[in-house]
């Protein structure tokens, strides 16, 4: 399987911070937030990994990775986001690079503690469809959420006021090739963007949704809260732990 992390956008909700840089290069605690997806999927066994960027500093994430020797890889490859069309139009970009196989794709400014090396081997012996991985949180209307008919998911409302539960949709998705087919029907959302929430609803219509709730801690680090919390977390606890 490969790699996708998704680190476009102009992060404009951490304001003045990301008006020069990338928020995917500020620090989390010791470390470039960006190094914690690549960690990721590396954990999980994945070692062929596109890193799509965009917005300002594109450049500083060539020369902060490079071909990737600090996690053990033997390149890195790039593309570039023009603009912030939503995280569905990034991973537009990744068509050419994932050649028909599965991808596992992974959020720029998502950190977790464990490691989700079990959910990709699961997912590389179905045969097709897609997986969504979910988290309780206290702060649900912040982002996709999931509604659940037992252990089967049957939609997901993005940023809903009135949460139908509090299973927050974490940014690492596992996904067949039919995924570009899916991301070439979406239309903009009210918010102007491509929304993963529709690609992730298109397979639930399909009845090839699978989920599973994740161990560990999760954060993302796109607001000044989170990205404080984030490094609160990996301080205390460390994150991408091998188990
Ligand atoms: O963190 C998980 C949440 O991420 C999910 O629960 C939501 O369903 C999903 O929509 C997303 O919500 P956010 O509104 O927090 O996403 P945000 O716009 O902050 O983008 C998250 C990452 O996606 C960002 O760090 C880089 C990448 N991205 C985003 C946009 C808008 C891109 O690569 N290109 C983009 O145009």
């Amino acid at each position: 399987m490969k790699g996708v992390i998704l680190a476009g956008g102009l992060g404009s909700r951490l304001h003045p911070l990301t008006r020069i840089t990338n928020k995917h290069l500020l620090p989390v605690w010791d470390k470039p937030m960006i190094y914690y997806p690549i960690q990721c999927l590396v954990n999980a066994g994945i070692r062929d990994i596109l890193v799509v960027t965009g917005g300002n500093s594109a450049g500083d994430f060539l020369k902060l990775l490079g071909n990737g020797e600090e996690f053990g890889l033997q390149r890195v490859n790039y593309a570039y986001q023009k603009g912030e069309g939503g995280i569905a139009d990034a991973l537009k970009l990744a068509e050419h690079f994932a050649e028909g196989e599965k991808i596992c794709v992974v959020l720029g400014d998502n950190i977790i503690e464990r490691n989700i090396a079990k959910a990709v081997r699961d997912f590389e012996h179905v045969e097709r469809g897609a997986k969504i991985i979910l988290k309780e949180v206290h702060d649900p209307e912040r982002f996709g959420v999931a509604e659940l008919d037992g252990k089967r998911v049957v939609g997901i409302e993005e940023k809903p006021t009135n949460p139908k539960s509090n299973l927050a949709v974490i940014g690492i998705y596992l996904y067949d090739s039919n995924v570009f087919e899916i991301a070439k029907t979406l239309k903009p959302s009210r918010r102007g963007e491509l929304e993963i929430t529709d690609v992730n609803n298109a397979y639930i219509a399909q009845g090839t949704m699978s989920c599973e709730v994740l161990d560990g801690w999760w954060t993302d680090a796109g607001t000044f809260e989170s990205l404080y919390r984030a490094s609160q977390l990996v301080h205390d606890g460390g994150a991408n732990r091998m188990d």
